[in-house]
């Protein structure tokens, strides 16, 4: 049965209720969307009960407003070590400094999402449940922590707190309604026409491969593929900037050698959300079986009995992240054998196969019912058994097949996306983070956009690695792309990262921002964009002629006006 997205949700027949009195504003701290979905569901969730509320973006709060609340719920990720996701940087800062008022006669609520994999497990989340308990603030509800499959118990969350926030409420928990259906909020660049239901995550669309090469050349020491899929008939469209979901599919070999390890038969049947699959199918398509989680953990260490496992469930989250990062499930069913190991038993530590995003490396408007990604082949050797990324390898198995296809969805990404034709941008991108960039070339040369556009792309060795380099050669020869800066670190002479251009570059840099240009910055989170983050800073202390606070004072201002943007992983 359709779950009915895409179609207007009917509001049912709403039972006459006052109107709350009391003003519910739900705050939600994104990355990928999904919070942003969520925050949706609760204010449709309490709408029946008279309330209007306001979802408000952590990047458009005014955290002064704070103390002005009556009701507030906040959604929040985690990012990478711990942190609030971008958009939720500043609120972050003003919640947990000394100018935050006290907030007594605001009531709270929050729900925290996370991956268990993480050390920092739903950091963010806890850090605001925390800060606003003390800072006077009264609870409305115990916080809920999601992992990656967090539907079922956000879904909880949401018929709890909406029946807490209920004006004149009915016996405790009851009559609150569903979340609206249990369908997402309309994408909204999924358009309905001609397809029966809009794709989303939840119905992703099954795409053609249409193409599947090798971008990064000979000898060198990395795979980088380039990618397109066909959206032709889905219905779907994006815009420059946006995610691309794809499902993927487990390595065979890894579920042939778990299958194997575990004496467990292909064709036994265990349970999934879609009923009753034969194991094969399970491990294939339905859980993750290459990291394991700190569930598996613990349901490994009663199964096996192994005080080992005992002890990392029950010891620091530091200490089990480390050997998350040595032990994959098939490495700990190995170590530790079950005798008698039932199927069932297996997957019930497992959690369901989450999509990975790949930013769109394509126009609509070059490459109309196509989307292209730039993917780089995860793989690497753990205990002298080579592994692959879950999605990389999958798209790097189907290269070379002309039948392949592949379940996707697009994932909008708002605080991504090309300003006015007119205003200069910088787009910095190691590696496959110049993806979006080609996007963005695209859509400006077909709109003949009067902008500026300067690139900086950094990677392993020119001779194999420059990605693109003929399109951004013709690029800048039609005076779409008006300057290329390039960093190459592995190739003779001394190490060059997009940063040392940046550097080298500086005095041009700063006279682009100061002329309104925005800056983009796309790649790896971890070093990449600090870094860079940094070398900025430096640059404005220099031809700026500011203090190192200064410095920071002005990248925060362009943050906030949405120029400095940033989609890292
Ligand atoms: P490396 O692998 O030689 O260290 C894409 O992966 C490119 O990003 C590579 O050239 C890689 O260099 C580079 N890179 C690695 N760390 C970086 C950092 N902290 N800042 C910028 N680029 C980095």
């Amino acid at each position: 049965a359709s779950d009915g997205a895409g179609v207007a949700q009917p509001t049912a027949v709403a039972p006459p209720v006052a109107p709350s009195t009391r003003l519910l504003t739900v705050l939600f701290g994104t990355d990928t969307g999904n919070s942003k979905e969520l925050a949706g569901q609760l204010a449709d969730a309490v709408r029946p009960h008279g309330i209007e509320a306001k979802v408000v973006d952590m990047a458009d709060y005014k955290p002064r407003a704070l103390k002005d609340e009556q009701d507030l719920v906040v959604v929040t990720a985690t990012h990478g070590e711990g942190d609030p996701p971008p958009n939720a940087i500043g609120f972050f800062e003003f919640l947990g400094g000394r100018k935050a008022p006290k907030l007594p006669g605001v009531r709270f609520a929050v729900l925290a999402l996370g991956d268990s994999t993480y050390e920092h497990y739903c950091s963010a989340g806890r850090q605001v449940d925390e800060r606003l308990e003390e800072l006077g603030a009264e609870r409305l509800a115990d916080r809920v922590e999601c992992d990656v499959d967090y539907e079922d118990d956000a879904a909880a969350w949401i018929a709890d707190v909406a029946g807490r926030l209920a004006p004149t409420e009915a016996p405790a928990g009851a009559g609150a309604p569903a979340p609206n259906g249990t369908g997402p909020a309309l994408n909204g660049s999924a358009a309905g026409s001609g397809s029966e239901v809009a794709h989303g995550k939840k119905h992703p669309f099954t795409a053609p491969i249409l193409d599947n090469v090798v971008l990064t050349g000979r000898g060198s020491t990395k795979e980088t593929r380039h990618v397109e899929l066909s959206l032709e008939g889905s219905g779907l469209t994006y815009e420059p900037g946006d995610a691309l979901g794809i499902v993927p599919g487990n390595d065979p070999a890894l579920v042939e050698r778990l299958l194997d390890r575990l004496s467990l038969p292909a064709d036994a049947p265990v349970t999934t959300k879609q009923g009753p699959v034969p194991l094969v199918d399970a491990l294939t398509a339905t859980f993750e079986i290459t990291a394991a989680t700190p569930r598996f953990l613990g349901q490994w260490a009663e199964l096996s009995g192994a005080e080992e496992l005992a002890a990392l469930r029950d010891g620091d989250a530091k200490a089990r992240t480390a050997y998350f990062h040595e032990h994959h499930v098939l490495d700990i069913v190995e170590r530790f054998p079950v005798p008698g190991l039932q199927a069932e038993q297996l997957v019930a530590g497992l959690r369901p196969l989450q999509p990975r995003l790949y930013s769109i490396a394509s126009s609509l408007a070059a490459a109309p019912d196509e989307a292209h990604l730039t993917v780089s082949t995860v793989q690497y050797d753990l205990h002298g058994l080579g592994r692959t990324g879950v999605a990389s390898g999958h798209l790097a198995r189907l290269g070379g097949d002309e039948d392949a296809v592949v379940p996707v969805y697009v994932q909008a990404n708002e605080h991504f996306r090309l300003p006015g034709d007119d205003v200069p941008i910088i787009m910095v991108g190691a590696g496959t983070g110049v993806a979006p960039y080609r996007a963005f070339m695209q859509e400006r040369e077909a709109r003949g956009a009067e902008g500026r556009s300067w690139l900086f792309f950094g990677e392993r060795n020119f001779r194999s690695d420059f990605l693109y380099q003929v399109e951004w050669q013709q690029l800048l020869k039609d005076g779409v792309l008006s300057r290329l800066d390039l960093a190459f670190s592995r190739d003779a002479g001394p190490k060059a990262y997009v940063q040392d251009r940046i550097r080298r570059a500086g005095r041009d840099v700063y006279a682009w921002l100061e002329e309104g240009a925005r800056i983009y910055v796309c790649g790896d989170a971890t070093n990449m964009a600090p870094d860079v983050d940094a070398t900025l800073a430096e640059i404005v202390t220099e031809h700026g002629g500011v203090d190192h606070e200064g410095a920071q004072e002005y990248l925060s201002a362009l943050k906030r006006d949405h120029r400095y943007l940033l989609d890292v992983y």
